[in-house]
């Protein structure tokens, strides 16, 4: 679902520096997104349990692949932020700069985040598969669990689904 999120944000940044008109609540939309959705209820987990429960483990998660991940989450924050105060400044009367500056922002941002989870799919989980025992893994999850029903609200999932599936319908961003 948040790699869903990133030919939204690249056709919303096109159509900007297009000078095409967007509806004002897209780019808001998106950060949202960005912000609750994949920041907080995904890299915040991880940065809160996941590689806590690698460091337990034994892995280490001050160098290496892991110090790398928590610094591109540091990095993903501080571009969602650039983009959401650069469109907070964004106006259609002078507005060439700061769609350039919005569509360099983006640029980086949808180059970092797939590789980011890349990095994941294809070199830390399986590197914590191996280190984790069952059991740690079993604690794990059901941390997870009761987190996502609880703390981050049970209808979360659903509901940016439901704003991913508005927005890839509204920028035609594929789906
Ligand atoms: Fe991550
Ligand atoms: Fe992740």
């Amino acid at each position: 679902m948040i790699e869903g999120i990133v030919p939204v944000l690249e056709n919303a940044a096109l159509s900007l520096i297009r000078q095409q008109e967007l509806d004002e609540d897209i780019f808001p939309e998106i950060v949202d997104f960005l912000r609750v959705f994949a920041d907080e209820c995904h890299h915040g987990l991880e940065e809160s349990h996941f590689f806590p429960a690698m460091g337990e483990a034994g892995i280490d998660t001050e160098s290496g692949l892991v110090r790398d991940l928590k610094e591109e989450h540091k990095a993903m924050r501080r571009l969602v932020r650039k983009i959401a105060e650069l469109w907070e400044d964004f106006s259609y009367a002078c507005a060439a700069r700061t769609a350039e500056d919005i569509h360099a922002a983006v640029q980086v941002f949808v180059r970092v985040l797939p590789a980011h989870i890349r990095k994941e799919d294809d070199t830390c989980f399986p590197m914590a598969d191996e280190a984790l025992s069952a059991e740690q893994q079993a604690r794990l999850a059901a941390q997870y669990q009761e987190i996502q029903s609880r703390e981050l609200c049970s209808g979360v999932i659903v509901h940016y689904g439901d704003v991913l599936t508005r927005l890839q319908a509204r920028l035609r961003g594929g789906s």
